[in-house]
C-alpha cells in the first residue's frame, strides 16, 4: 500500500481582513485533499496568491511575486521534491484572470473569490499540466458549498475570529473596484451565520468580528423566513454561550438603520467600536463619489449613534486627492476629522483603478499635493489616535487576552475599543477576557496590570 502523502499549501495575502478569511477558508477546503498549511514557501507542492485589487499597482506586484515564486518553483524541482503548483485568488484573480495566464506561464490556475469552494476540484483540473481559471459569478449560492458549512473542517482559530455574513457591494462609489471583483451583494442565511458561530463558540472564540465588504448591508433570510438585517443577527449572536464579544466590520453611513442602532445600545457583547468611512469631508467630493450622503449627514448620524452609545470610539477611512479636490475641499476632509474625532483610522492617497468612472477623469490631482495633504490628515489622525489613547490611562477595561507578548510573563490582548494592551500573565489565561487598569501607553499599544476577571 503507497501512503498516503502530506501535501502543503503555502498561502500568501495581501489586502482586507475578508481575504485573510477566504485564505482560511481556502485553506479549509484543501484539507480534504491532504494539504496542510506551511508557512516556509520552499516545501509547499501548492502556493496561493491570495490578491488586493484596492490600490496602487496591485497587478505588478503580484507579477513580480510570481517571477520570485518561479524561480523557487524551478529550485525545488530541480532538487527533486515534485512538482509546485501556482494559483492566483483574489480581487486581481478576478480583475484580471485571462492576463494573469497569458503574462505568466508559471501559473496553473487562477480562481476569483466567487468560485473558492470549487477549489479541490479546480486544483484536480490542473492535473496534467492543465492550466484552469475559474473567474465566474455564480448563481448558486456559493456559502452553503463551503466545507466549512458542512461541518466538514472546522479548525480552531484562536479566540478572536472572522465570520463572512455578506459579500460584494452595490454602492459602486466611483473610486472602488470591489463592487467589479466582488460583484453584487450577497448576505448568508441567518441560521449558517449562527451554526459557524456557535461551532467557533465551542472551539474557544471569545470574540467574533462579522464581515462584508458592505456589512451593514447585510440582508440575509432569517429563521422565520423574513428579511433579517445585522441589527437583528447581532441579536440572535449575542445569545450564543461563549461569545462576549461582537464586532463587525466594514459599514457604509447609508446603512446605519435603527435596529443597528439599538444592538450598540442594547447589547454589551457588541464592542463600542464603529468603523464607519467617510472617505471625504467635502459635498462636492462625496457626490463624485457617489457615496449618496453629505458632510452633515454624517456628523448627525454619528451623533446619533453617541446619543445611544456615548463611549463608542470611531475609526474611518479617508481618500486625499479624488479627481477635483481642491485645498477647500480637502480642508473640509481637516473639519470633518476634527469635528467627529477618531480613535483610529485608516488614510490613502487616491489611486485609479481602471474601470471605475473616477479613473477616467481628466481632474486628476498632482502626486505631490497628495502626499502632501495625505502627511497634513494622518498627522491630525495620529494626534487623535494618541489622545484617545491616553484618555484611557488611569482607566479600568475590560480586555481579552489573545496571545503571548514579547517578553516571557507577557500577554497580548485587545481593548472593547480595538487598541492592543499588554499585560503580566500567565500563558494559560489566554482566550480568558479580564478587568485591567491602564497604567500608561507606547507607540503602538496600551500597558496595564490585571486586577481579575469577571467573565
Ligand atoms: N484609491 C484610494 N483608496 C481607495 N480605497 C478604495 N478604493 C480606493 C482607491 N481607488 C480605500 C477606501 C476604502 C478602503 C477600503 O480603501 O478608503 O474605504
Ligand atoms: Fe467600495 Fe465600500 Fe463604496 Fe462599496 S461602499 S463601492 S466597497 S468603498
Amino acid at each position: 500500500m503507497t501512503a498516503f502523502k502530506d501535501k502543503k499549501v503555502f498561502v500568501k495575502t495581501y489586502g482586507c481582513q475578508m481575504n485573510v478569511y477566504d485564505s482560511d477558508r481556502m485553506a479549509d477546503s484543501l484539507a480534504t485533499k491532504g494539504y496542510s498549511p506551511t508557512e516556509d514557501m520552499n516545501e509547499a507542492d501548492l502556493v496561493i496568491l491570495n490578491t488586493c485589487h484596492i490600490r496602487e499597482k496591485a497587478a505588478e506586484k503580484v507579477y513580480s511575486e510570481l517571477g520570485r515564486i518561479r524561480k523557487v518553483k524551478e529550485a525545488r524541482s530541480k532538487a527533486g521534491k515534485g512538482e509546485m503548483k501556482i494559483g492566483v485568488a483574489g480581487c486581481v484573480a478576478q480583475a484580471e484572470g485571462q492576463e494573469i495566464m497569458r503574462r505568466a506561464p508559471v501559473v496553473d490556475l487562477v480562481v476569483g473569490p466567487q468560485a473558492y469552494h470549487k477549489l479541490p476540484d479546480l486544483l484536480d483540473k490542473t492535473g496534467d499540466g492543465g492550466r484552469v481559471i475559474d473567474t465566474d459569478f455564480p448563481l448558486e449560492d456559493k456559502f452553503s458549498a463551503l466545507p466549512n458549512a458542512k461541518k466538514e473542517v472546522t479548525r480552531k482559530r484562536g479566540v478572536s475570529a472572522f465570520l463572512t455574513v455578506q459579500e460584494g457591494c452595490d454602492k459602486f462609489c466611483t473610486f472602488c473596484v470591489v463592487p467589479y471583483t466582488r460583484g453584487s451583494e450577497v448576505s448568508r442565511p441567518v441560521s449558517q451565520i449562527v451554526a459557524e458561530a456557535k461551532r467557533l463558540a465551542e472551539a474557544g472564540v471569545r470574540e467574533v468580528n462579522l464581515l462584508g465588504q458592505n456589512v451593514n448591508a447585510y440582508h440575509g433570510e432569517g429563521p422565520d423566513g423574513a428579511d433579517w438585517g445585522l441589527g437583528q443577527l447581532l441579536f440572535r449572536l449575542a445569545e450564543i454561550d461563549g461569545l462576549d464579544r461582537l464586532r463587525y466590520t466594514t459599514s457604509h453611513p447609508r446603512d446605519m438603520d435603527d435596529a443597528l442602532m439599538a444592538a450598540h445600545r442594547d447589547l454589551p457583547s457588541v464592542m463600542p467600536y464603529l468603523h464607519l468611512p467617510v472617505q471625504s469631508g467635502s459635498d462636492k467630493i462625496l457626490a463624485a463619489m457617489n457615496r449618496q450622503h453629505t458632510y452633515d449627514d454624517y456628523v448627525r448620524l454619528i451623533e446619533r449613534i453617541r446619543t445611544v452609545r456615548p463611549d463608542i470610539a470611531l475609526s474611518g477611512d479617508f481618500i486625499v486627492g479624488f479627481p477635483g479636490e481642491t485645498d477647500d475641499d480637502f480642508e473640509d476632509t481637516m473639519r470633518i476629522i476634527r469635528e467627529v474625532t477618531y480613535g483610529s483610522a485608516f488614510s490613502f492617497k487616491y489611486s485609479p483603478r481602471p474601470g471605475t468612472p473616477a479613473a477616467d477623469s481628466d481632474e486628476q490631482v498632482a502626486e505631490t499635493i497628495k502626499s502632501e495633504r495625505l502627511a497634513r490628515l494622518q498627522a491630525l489622525l495620529t494626534e487623535q489616535q494618541k489622545a484617545f489613547n491616553a484618555s484611557k490611562i488611569g482607566t479600568e477595561m475590560t480586555v481579552l487576552l489573545e496571545r503571548k507578548g514579547r517578553e516571557p510573563g507577557q500577554l497580548v490582548g485587545k481593548s472593547p475599543w480595538l487598541q492592543a494592551v499588554q499585560v503580566d500573565a500567565p500563558e494559560e489565561m489566554i482566550g480568558e477576557i479580564v478587568t485591567v487598569t491602564i497604567d500608561s501607553m507606547g507607540s503602538f499599544s496600551l500597558f496595564g496590570t490585571m486586577i481579575g476577571h469577571p467573565l
